[in-house]
């Protein structure tokens, strides 16, 4: 896929290179159009303490450079990244010095959300970690049946939020397996995360979706309760629908794109191409083609 140019630019569509350099050259670009970003440096499930080192050792070079170039930006990482599946200790050590790097140049730590697998020990971290890092935000995914519960809990925090909709294949048990029971949910919980007493507790929601017809929502539930811009955000990933953020930042709406990177980059291609069957499709011509 990276050798042939067809598929070679469609991977570079959702991602920036392989390198730090690509991405922040990406997020260069995005604040001088005036846009906030996200980065994620690619990888999951490191197998050893070395490796979970190594990305570590990257998200604190990445904020270096986000703090000298006056960038804002937010890292946004996941815990089997930084080594959850070896051992709790050792990820949250590697997150604590990442998380507070970024609280001296100014900025968040988001703790993205996988699989179920990992939802209710990713969650326990955030709570023990949030109260000693007001600068850590986390993730909840609308498709998960449990997720109103996880939202309360987040709400008694007074937590930084991102809500998407979820990118994992879950079992029915666990996950909405229609779409329109998971929009119907994402609209649910962004009223809940928008809620007086919600804002009245602190907690800053970061909307993540592509879905017009929710972003509408989201800028309608906040203009008819009164809650100013910068007291949320909307989120998009990099390469998808850039055509709404024209009319997004002319509308005044506070936006966000966050920017992947790195030489891992098949799993997240992957779950980009699976929730778009013409993605999948375009792919698959270009393979033949080839
Ligand atoms: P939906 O899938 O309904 O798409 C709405 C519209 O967006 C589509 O009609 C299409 O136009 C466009 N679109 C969406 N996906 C596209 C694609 N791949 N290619 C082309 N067009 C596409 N998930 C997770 O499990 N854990 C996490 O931590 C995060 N983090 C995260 C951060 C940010 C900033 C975003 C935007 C998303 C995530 N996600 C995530 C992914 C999320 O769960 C979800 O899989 C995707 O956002 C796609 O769902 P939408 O909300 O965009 O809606």
């Amino acid at each position: 896929m990276e050798r042939l140019p067809p598929t070679r630019r469609l991977v570079h569509r959702f991602v920036a290179g392989e390198r730090a350099v690509d991405a922040l050259s990406v997020l260069d670009t995005l604040a001088s159009q005036g846009l906030v970003s996200a980065v994620t440096y690619l990888g999951e499930n490191v197998r050893t303490a070395a490796d979970a080192a190594r990305a570590t050792a990257t998200y604190l070079d990445l904020l270096g450079q986000i703090g000298e170039r006056k960038l804002r930006t937010t890292p946004s990482l996941k815990l089997t990244h930084l080594g959850l599946d070896l051992d709790d200790t050792l990820c949250a050590a590697n997150l604590t010095r990442v998380v507070e790097l970024a609280r001296a140049v100014g900025t968040w730590v988001w703790i993205d959300m996988e699989s179920s697998r990992y939802t209710e020990r990713t969650l326990a971290l955030y709570a023990r970690l949030r109260p000693v890092h007001p600068n850590l935000g986390c993730v909840v995914q609308a498709y998960l049946r449990r997720t109103p519960g996880d939202v309360e809990h987040l709400v008694e925090l007074g937590a930084i939020v991102r809500l998407c909709k979820g990118a994992y294949h879950e079992p029915p048990a666990l996950a909405y397996p229609d779409k329109r029971d998971v929009d119907a949910s994402y609209a649910r919980l962004a009223d809940r995360l928008l809620a007086p007493d919600a804002q009245a507790r602190g907690v800053y929601p970061g909307f993540a979706t592509h879905d017009e017809r929710l972003q509408r929502h989201v800028l309608e539930v906040a203009a008819a309760r009164g809650i100013g811009r910068d007291r949320f955000e909307l989120q998009m990933l990099y390469g998808i629908r850039h055509d709404l953020h024209g009319p997004l930042r002319a509308a005044g709406a506070p936006l966000r794109v966050l920017v992947p990177f790195g030489e891992d980059w098949y799993g997240y291609f992957m779950r980009r191409l699976a929730e778009r069957p013409a993605n999948l499709l375009f792919l698959l011509r270009q393979l033949g083609r080839g």
